[in-house]
């Protein structure tokens, strides 16, 4: 029996992925094998040895302490691509909203009303400060062809835009799911010189830091509308106010408000709603429920932020489960081990990232704890499992 301790509300169609045989799950426990949080911070949380995974049901894991999780062989997993739609389909709403005033057309409309116009009176005459010109034929550029960007491209291509991507990290799993009219360049400043409509779509790091700044808008086209629903640090936003203030930026609509983005002119700002659907909540906590049991019951690890992926059918009746340093010699004194216990490996596999490493070995023999005690014998062993 697997005990998952809840650190926050996690919609009841993730937890029906763990069933009662063999999971109990409590937000109570002290000592538990699992995690699984949405945006609790867990920097201070001490956690009971027995714990071998945190599953984040959400992208964003800067909640979570990885490298202490790293140190003690915790895996931390997160659900990439679970609120993409959601995100996408904000990103298409703002797409239109960037081009016509809708808001401000609505708020006019309320106003009059306040003032006590007769509205249809008046709809006619007033309409003309509200015009934005269609999506249809124009360009849009999108920074970043993950799980949203390639949604986004995709459907901007179906609503009759021409659409130009860069990614200089592309992968063949997201280069096959684009449309085939989506141009693909490896140099951003084609984009920026081609685009009517820029949205950008990249995680927010050391190197994407303030990327959209004063020389990025600079090569942009004048009146360009920028869409930024992935992180408010991604854009420098002095250079966003005086490009606005210049008439180069028509609008920046942004996800990630600030008191100063949202008093300034043709700044629309949500609050931060992109995934918010319940759709995208409960596509998370699946999609983190099943991460985390699989690693539970059978070692495979999808979607971890600190190990590899490695996933492999089981074999055999006894499966060894091993987070170590990545150095060398480790697969040797591990064969070396099983070998003076007798024990014949039917399969194996071993990936590395960056200084961890993660080991399965699949044996015709069920191993006990003096293996696990040899084991951990290895100066650069972290975590044995049995499974
Ligand atoms: N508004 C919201 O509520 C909300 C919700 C979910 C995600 N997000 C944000 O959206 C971002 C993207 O999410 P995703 O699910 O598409 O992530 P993803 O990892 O699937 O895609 C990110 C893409 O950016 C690319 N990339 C990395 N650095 C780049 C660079 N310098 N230039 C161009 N491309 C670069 C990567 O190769 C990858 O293809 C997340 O990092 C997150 O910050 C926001």
């Amino acid at each position: 029996m697997f005990r998952v301790r809840t650190m926050n509300k996690i919609a009841p169609v993730g937890l029906q992925e763990l069933p009662e045989e063999y999971y109990q799950v409590s937000d109570q426990f002290e000592n538990y094998e699992g995690i699984l949080v949405r945006s609790a911070v867990l920097h201070d949380t001490q956690f009971p040895p027995e714990l071998r995974a945190i599953a984040r049901a959400g992208a964003g894991v800067n909640n979570i302490p990885i490298d202490r999780c790293s140190e003690n062989g915790i895996v931390v997993f997160n659900t990439p691509g679970a609120n993409a739609n959601a995100v996408k389909e904000l990103v298409l709403a703002a797409l239109l909203y960037s081009s016509r005033d809708i808001f401000g057309g609505s708020q006019w409309v309320r106003n009059r009303v306040l003032e006590g116009t007769d509205v249809t009176t008046v709809v006619e005459r007033g309409k003309s400060a509200f015009i934005g010109p269609e999506i249809s034929g124009k360009t849009l550029g999108v920074i970043g062809l993950g799980a949203i960007g390639a949604k986004v491209a995709n459907s901007a291509i179906s609503l009759g835009m021409k659409v130009i991507g860069y990614d200089p990290f592309l992968t063949v799993d997201t280069a096959l799911l684009l449309d085939t009219h989506v141009r693909h360049t490896t140099k951003i400043e084609e984009l920026y010189r081609a685009a009517d409509y820029i949205t950008i779509h990249v995680p927010y790091n050391k190197d994407t830091a303030g990327q959209l700044n004063a020389e990025a808008i600079e090569q942009m086209k004048e009146g360009v509308r920028i869409l930024n629903f992935a992180r408010g640090g991604l854009v420098d936003d002095d250079a966003m106010i005086a490009g606005l203030e210049s008439g180069k930026v028509g609008r920046y609509i942004t996800d990630f408000p600030n008191n100063r983005l949202a008093m300034t002119k043709n700044v629309i700002c949500t609050p931060h709603l992109g995934a918010s659907t319940p759709e995208s909540e409960e596509n998370c906590a699946v999609m983190a429920a099943r991460e985390l049991r699989d690693y539970l019951e059978n070692g495979n690890i999808k979607n971890a932020v600190n190990l590899p992926n490695v996933s492999m059918p089981r074999s055999g009746v006894c499966r060894l489960c091993l987070i170590h340093r990545n150095v060398h010699s480790v697969l040797a004194g591990i064969m070396d081990i099983l070998a003076k216990k007798n024990i014949n490996v039917e399969n194996m596999t071993n990936k590395s990232r960056g200084e961890y490493a993660y080991t399965m070995v699949d044996m015709n023999t069920v191993v006990g704890e003096d293996v696990r005690a040899e084991l951990y014998t290895m100066k650069s062993m972290i975590r044995v499992r049995i499974v």
